[in-house]
């Protein structure tokens, strides 16, 4: 290799290696709401280091240091100013608001906490391709938030953030024939529907659809508050005239899942599971389903070749976090088999996720 090749890759590896600092100086800005603080301060205009640092309780020269980072990297806009450098917001840094309809702030301190902690211990995963998460934190990750209310009320708004701004669930719900597929008057389970943005979005796809949202009690808590609380009021809740169509129901559905519906929703649900797991839930479904009724899963499909997919560092994050994995198109299919189903069309959104549709299988596999 020639010198000015080395140093070329030697910059960008360097530059991968240290890729964390980006990460925990996002992490840092989200959970001191200096996003937040900028905009009550400025109203659109850049605001004096200080003034920020005082509004967040901070040193003033740490926070200098590390909003010029963030702004060499185009998160937060640097001017200069009689008084030293001033900071306002721009596009990225919009994402870090706590109230903006783009934003991913409980995403950033739900990737930054407990989610960087399993990360941290990646080599033992190596190992038995179990999840770290469980050797850090001491209990599985649904298990880890059913008794950690704190925790789990920022995981279950980062998944409503990301549903939100990466995942569109409107893209998603309009991606897929429902009326079409299903018949007027239909009824979908949204199976794992956190606090249920797809269901409302499907829901007011057509007036005749019915939602049966179906997650572990404590997620269902919150979903019925943010739903029945005010609706229509949050702009990802149901609307007043949708919400006489959604019902809630909790429940583990490894256990059960509600019965005779048409539709079975399962958005980054599988691939929080391995194999066996998903087996188990999907003949649960494949069980109760009407003989005429279809499985949607919803998940990212990772390509077969080396191209750049963000699908296979998900597919890492799932094995530290979870246990679980991405698949491939071929990989569902597996699934499907083994369950009772099959794998009836793909439907790609115009965002990272596919739906992958199953109907029952005429001739179940032996075991299924
Ligand atoms: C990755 S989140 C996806 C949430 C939602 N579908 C979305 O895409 O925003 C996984 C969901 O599965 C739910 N879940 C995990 N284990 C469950 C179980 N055994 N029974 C029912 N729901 C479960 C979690 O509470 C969580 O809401």
């Amino acid at each position: 290799m020639s010198t000015a090749t080395t140093v070329s890759t030697a910059t960008t590896m360097v530059r991968m290696l240290t890729a964390y600092w980006v990460s925990r100086a996002l992490y840092t800005a989200a959970k001191l709401g200096v996003a937040d603080a900028v905009r009550q301060l400025g109203d659109g205009a850049a605001v004096p280091v200080e003034q920020i640092a005082r509004q967040i309780a901070v040193h003033p020269s740490a926070l200098r240091r590390l909003l010029r980072a963030l702004a060499s990297a185009g998160v937060f806009r640097e001017e200069g100013g009689p008084d030293g450098p001033r900071y306002g917001l721009s596009p990225l840094a919009e994402h870090l608001l706590s109230d903006a309809p783009c934003s991913l702030r409980n995403a950033a301190l739900m990737y930054g906490e407990e989610m960087s902690l399993a990360w941290h211990d990646l080599p033992s995963a190596m190992k038995d391709e179990l999840p770290s998460w469980d050797r850090a934190l001491g209990a599985d990750h649904f298990g880890y938030y059913q008794q950690h209310p704190g925790p789990a009320r920022i995981f279950d708004e980062a998944m409503k953030e990301l549903g939100r701004a990466m995942y569109s669930d409107d893209a998603i719900a309009s991606s897929y024939d429902f009326i079409g597929a299903l018949g007027r008057g239909a009824t979908v389970v949204d199976v794992g529907g956190g606090l249920g943005r797809l269901l409302a979005c499907i829901l007011q796809r057509d007036v005749s659809l019915q939602g049966i949202l179906f997650d572990l009690p404590h997620v269902i808590d919150g979903a019925r508050r943010f739903h029945e609380g005010s609706p229509g009021a949050a702009p990802v809740a149901a609307r007043p005239e949708h919400l006489s169509r959604l019902s809630f129901e909790a429940g583990n559905f490894f256990e059960r899942v509600p019965g005779a519906a048409d539709a079975y929703v399962l958005k980054r649900i599988l691939h929080d599971w391995p194999d066996d797991r998903c087996r188990t839930l999907l003949a649960n479904i494949a069980r109760v389903m009407k003989p005429s009724g279809r499985v949607l899963v919803v998940e990212a499909l990772i390509p077969s070749g080396s191209e750049d997919h963000f699908g296979k560092w998900l597919d890492l994050n799932m094995m530290v976090v979870t246990g679980g994995r991405e698949r491939t198109e071929e990989e569902f299919a597996a699934l499907f088999e083994g369950a009772g189903l099959e794998l009836a069309g793909v439907f790609r959104s115009p965002t990272a996720l596919s739906v992958i549709e199953a109907t029952k299988r005429a001739c179940p596999a032996r075991g299924a």
